[in-house]
């Protein structure tokens, strides 16, 4: 088989960019490891930035989340028994988020990807890139104990933390960096209505908490706890009684609790592999960079590499024009980084550190305390919160 993209990766970084070449004619072909339906059954956040939501108009794929998705003009900060907002909106001339959970926007990217006939092969297995270096790259997987072969002209590594992609590159072309939480997320999805209809982060000495949601029937909360707890250490009481002691009072009040659907616990990183290029392979998404899930910045970091690659390749095939390519990497860990360093700060402002001195601590509060006071502190976290320009 011959392609113009081989796209290692069917998760939303992957999906995206398939669906947003082939809508202008450039031929892709996406492995993807698992079932679709595997896929679709992880959990993950759900604030779009209005940049990534532009994308998948672009692409086609932005019916259901302009219908079903919610546009949220701002959050609150609770601390001290009390909730500030962060007025969006207000604070950044008019920019939202919208609330749509990745599940869905990646059954969005499934459904169009089927109705244009998208090439897209699920139960890929052990996918590896070949001649990453030549002008003639290619992909090579077994499907069903066969083996194939996908000759391509480039090659995207979209296949996650975990992926074939970064690996691939030689360990001195490559960089890491990293910094680990010494905590994790235990997450519950519930089917009840949502305590708040603007998502709540809380600072609270028991560590930190966030009040979500998926839909006004499906809500989404969190707290933080010990690395070396496990989900079978918390009943659906025991997190619902500790979610309360982190709310003020008059939101923990109204919380409405009831069986968890999805109970995890997802460990914190910070994490960047430069550079984002190795020969005729870019990487886009989580097989280049994590963050934190503090600051809604997963998915969103993942936005702007995809665009940034979407309008290289539209360059390279429309007009021979190649500077979007050899640019890439360097354009794109601009804004990474950027990212990293606000998902990082808004961990750092909110979390229980256990290794904190109280002068650590002292400074915490006064870091929260400097910025609900300065409406520049305000208007520069919500402007990250929303989205920097690509
Ligand atoms: N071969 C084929 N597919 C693979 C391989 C492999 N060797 N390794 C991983 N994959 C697939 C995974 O099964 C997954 O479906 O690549 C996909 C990568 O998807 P994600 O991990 O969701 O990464 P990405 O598409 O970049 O999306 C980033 O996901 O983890 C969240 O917070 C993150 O919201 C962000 C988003
Ligand atoms: C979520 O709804 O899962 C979510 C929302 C905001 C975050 C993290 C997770 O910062």
């Amino acid at each position: 088989m011959k392609t113009q993209v081989g796209i290692i990766g069917g998760g939303p970084s992957g999906l995206l960019l398939s669906q947003l070449l082939h809508v202008q004619g450039i031929d892709t072909v996406v492995l993807e490891k698992h079932s679709r339906d595997y896929v679709l059954g992880r959990i993950r956040a759900g604030v779009l930035e209005h940049g990534f939501a532009d994308l998948m108009r672009e692409a086609n794929c932005g019916a259901r989340m302009d219908a079903e998705g919610e546009i949220h003009d701002g959050f609150y900060i609770a601390h001290d028994g009390v909730r500030d907002r962060i007025d969006l909106k207000g604070l950044t001339g008019g920019n939202s988020v919208i609330v749509y959970g990745q599940t869905e926007l990646t059954r969005d990217l499934y459904d169009a990807r089927e109705k244009m006939g998208g090439a897209v092969i699920h139960h890929a297995q052990n996918v590896q890139p070949h001649d990453i270096t030549s002008d003639k790259p290619y992909l090579t997987y077994t499907k069903d104990g066969e083996a194939h072969r996908i000759d391509c002209d480039y090659i995207i590594g979209a296949d996650g933390f975990h992926g074939v992609s970064r690996k691939s590159i030689p360990q001195d072309k490559i960089r890491e960096f990293e910094r680990v939480y010494p905590f994790g997320w235990l997450g519950v999805l519930s089917r009840t209505k949502p305590v708040s209809p603007e998502l709540i982060y809380a600072k609270h000495e028991r560590g930190f908490a966030l009040c979500s949601l998926r839909s006004q029937t499906l809500s989404r909360y969190y707290i933080q706890v010990p690395l070396s707890d496990s989900v079978e250490d918390w009943s659906d009481d025991d997190f619902w009684a500790e979610l309360k002691r982190r709310l003020p009072a008059d939101v923990s009040s109204q919380l409405e609790t009831g069986p968890s659907i999805e109970k995890s616990i997802a460990p914190l990183r910070s994490f960047v592999a430069e550079p984002m290029r190795y020969g005729n392979m870019f990487l886009a998404g989580d097989a280049a960079h994590i963050v934190p899930p503090t600051g809604a910045r997963g998915l969103n970091s993942a936005a702007s590499d995809i665009y940034y690659l979407y309008h290289a390749m539209l360059d390279h095939y429309k007009n021979g024009d190649d500077r979007g390519l050899e640019g890439y990497s360097q354009k794109a860990l601009a804004r990474v980084w950027k990212g990293q360093r606000f998902s990082w700060g808004m961990t750092t402002l909110l979390h229980r550190f256990p290794g904190n001195s109280d002068f650590d601590n002292k400074l915490q509060q006064t870091d929260l305390d400097y910025l609900l006071s300065s409406e520049s502190a305000m208007k520069s976290l919500a402007e990250n919160y929303v989205g920097l320009p690509f």
